[in-house]
């Protein structure tokens, strides 16, 4: 999709850190924007940021559950009646060693991050399949490259990302040439995602503890999600799969795949 003026994107997540740095340069591209994220009132700020002109709807909507994406692409096409480009985005992180995760815990990250993704592709597949014409973006991480400790839920959310994104791209290949999928896989990015259990079912943990300190500390350092949103915007106009963002993480995957081929064990890799 070389020319995005015009087009209809729905992004996921929208209200915040990568999801709305995509908003804003998707609108910098002319795009209609429909926005989704499930806390109401950080979604309204979005949309009170935007630049003026902007044409943009909005709504509430928890990706983890499929009748809201579903109800999500309903609102879609009945504000501006196509869809064209799909950012699968919104996440939560949740670190913690095994043998402290809770199911709740991770019934939520996978509910989000996975099932989010699923959800995605599954409301919106058809339609742009049919229309014969569209872009998918699903947000991984580097999570979903090679695992690291303590990010056990996480890390198994990010890699189903990528296995469905992966396998989407041979499927779409052979019958829908023209309907293209890409996956994001940033390391740390300066966002509110050392924040994400201010959604969690069960509430913010009195003691984030010491992981998720670092974690904090870790996203503090990362780059400007406004470059994730460039690299996001060039990956769907000339169609690239792999969004990669930060330089020392083909290093790191290639660490990972030469331990298999080699035998060895899973390297340590922190991102
Ligand atoms: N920040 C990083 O370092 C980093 C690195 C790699 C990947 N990612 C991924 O990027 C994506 C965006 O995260 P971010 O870093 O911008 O964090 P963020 O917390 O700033 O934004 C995430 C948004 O998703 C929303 N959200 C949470 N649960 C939701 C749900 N059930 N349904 C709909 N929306 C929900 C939040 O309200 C928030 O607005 C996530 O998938 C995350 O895993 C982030």
């Amino acid at each position: 999709m070389d020319n995005l003026n015009g087009r209809v994107a729905v992004i996921t997540g929208a209200a915040s850190g990568i999801g709305l740095a995509m908003a804003h340069r998707f609108a910098a591209e002319g795009m209609k924007l429909v926005l989704s994220d499930v806390e109401a009132p950080a979604l309204e700020m979005a949309m009170a940021g935007l630049p003026a002109g902007t044409e943009a709807v909005s709504t509430v909507c928890d990706v983890s559950k499929a009748e809201q994406v579903e109800a999500l692409r309903e609102f879609a096409l009945s504000s501006f009646g196509s869809v064209h480009l799909v950012c699968n985005n919104a996440g939560v992180g949740g670190g913690g060693p095994m043998t402290e995760l809770n199911l709740t815990d991770w019934e939520w990250v996978i509910g989000v991050n996975l099932w989010g993704v699923i959800h995605g592709v599954r409301s919106f597949l058809p339609l742009l399949a049919e229309q014969g014409e569209g872009h998918i973006v699903n947000t991984a991480s580097v999570a979903g490259l090679f695992a690291a400790p303590f990010m056990g839920a996480y890390n198994v959310s990010k890699y189903g990302v990528v296995a469905l994104s992966e396998t989407l791209f041979n499927e779409l290949a052979m019958a829908h040439p023209n309907v293209g999928v890409s996956v994001l896989c940033p390391s740390w990015v300066k966002t509110n995602i050392a924040s994400s259990t201010r959604n969690h079912p069960d509430g913010e943990p009195a003691d984030a503890g010491a992981i998720a300190e670092a974690i904090e500390t870790f996203i503090s350092r990362g780059i400007d999600p406004a470059d994730v949103a460039d690299k996001v915007a060039e990956a769907v106009k000339v169609g690239r799969f792999w969004i990669l963002t930060h330089e020392d993480t083909p290093a790191a995957v290639a660490q990972r795949m030469t331990a298999i081929l080699e035998d060895g064990t899973p390297p340590m890799l922190m991102h």
